[in-house]
């Protein structure tokens, strides 16, 4: 394998792709970068704008002019970044359940895809990424080196949604991000562009029963 390579981990909902990808970068002084907050904060900018999130054609205008950017952290609060919109933190803002439950039908749109894919493939190509999503390794990125497919059971992933989501001092009910997250896989999973599938070459690692620093261990196994 080259020095400098390019991660690809994609996978559904708290499947654990954002820890063990930042963990894993961390190890290799890579960039982390998490493709879900482009899509966040598309979905915040429509909410905020008071568009109809299914008018395609505004919200596609609309993702096609924002821009969002991804900083390093400015405050101490849990974050591991800043995602700026259009020069504004709305690092939490993008994490709500309101969020939560728009962003699949953004994200279907095929014109706001284009402009978050060449963005992100801009970024990618530069090489020393861990780059995290649901199309990575079969839309976005195609030639990276490793593809990982991170799974598990979808009662493990909503118990550990509503865990982080009380860890920051919310309210949650493990019912409804358990539902809210099965209506958001299904789209993920079915949408025409980009669904979110494991590319053939992809190895899949189910983390519902594995500790993330095993998770980690065994990614950075593969690229040892
Ligand atoms: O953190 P979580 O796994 O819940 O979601 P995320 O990675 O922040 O992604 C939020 C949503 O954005 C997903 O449910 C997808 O609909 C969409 N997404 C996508 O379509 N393609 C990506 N590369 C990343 C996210």
């Amino acid at each position: 394998m080259p020095d400098v390579i390019m991660i690809a981990i994609d996978g559904p909902a708290a499947a654990g792709k954002s820890t063990i990808a930042q963990l894993v970068a961390e190890q290799l002084e890579y960039l982390f970068f998490d493709t879900g907050v482009m899509y966040r904060a598309a979905t915040y900018a429509a909410l905020r704008e008071e568009i109809q999130i299914e008018d395609e054609a505004q919200v596609t205008a609309l993702a096609e002019e924002i821009n969002i950017d991804v900083q390093s952290p400015s405050i101490n609060d849990g974050r591991a970044y800043d995602v700026l919109l259009n020069g504004q933190d709305v690092t939490w803002d993008i994490r709500s359940d309101t969020i939560d439950q728009h962003v699949s039908q953004v994200s279907m749109y095929r014109g706001v895809r284009k402009a978050m894919t060449l963005k992100q493939r801009e970024i990618g190509l530069r090489g020393g990424v861990v780059m995290v999503g649901r199309d990575i390794g079969t839309v976005v990125l195609p030639e990276a080196d490793l593809k990982i497919f991170l799974d598990a059971t979808v009662e493990e992933r909503a118990r550990r949604r509503y865990m982080e989501r009380v860890g920051r001092g919310e309210v949650a009910e493990l019912e409804d991000i358990l539902s809210s997250m099965m209506a958001r896989d299904e789209k993920d999973k079915n949408r025409e562009y980009a669904p979110l599938i494991a590319h053939e070459d992809a190895i899949t690692i189910d983390t519902t029963l594995m500790p993330i620093n095993e998770v980690v261990e065994a990614i950075l196994g593969l690229i040892a």
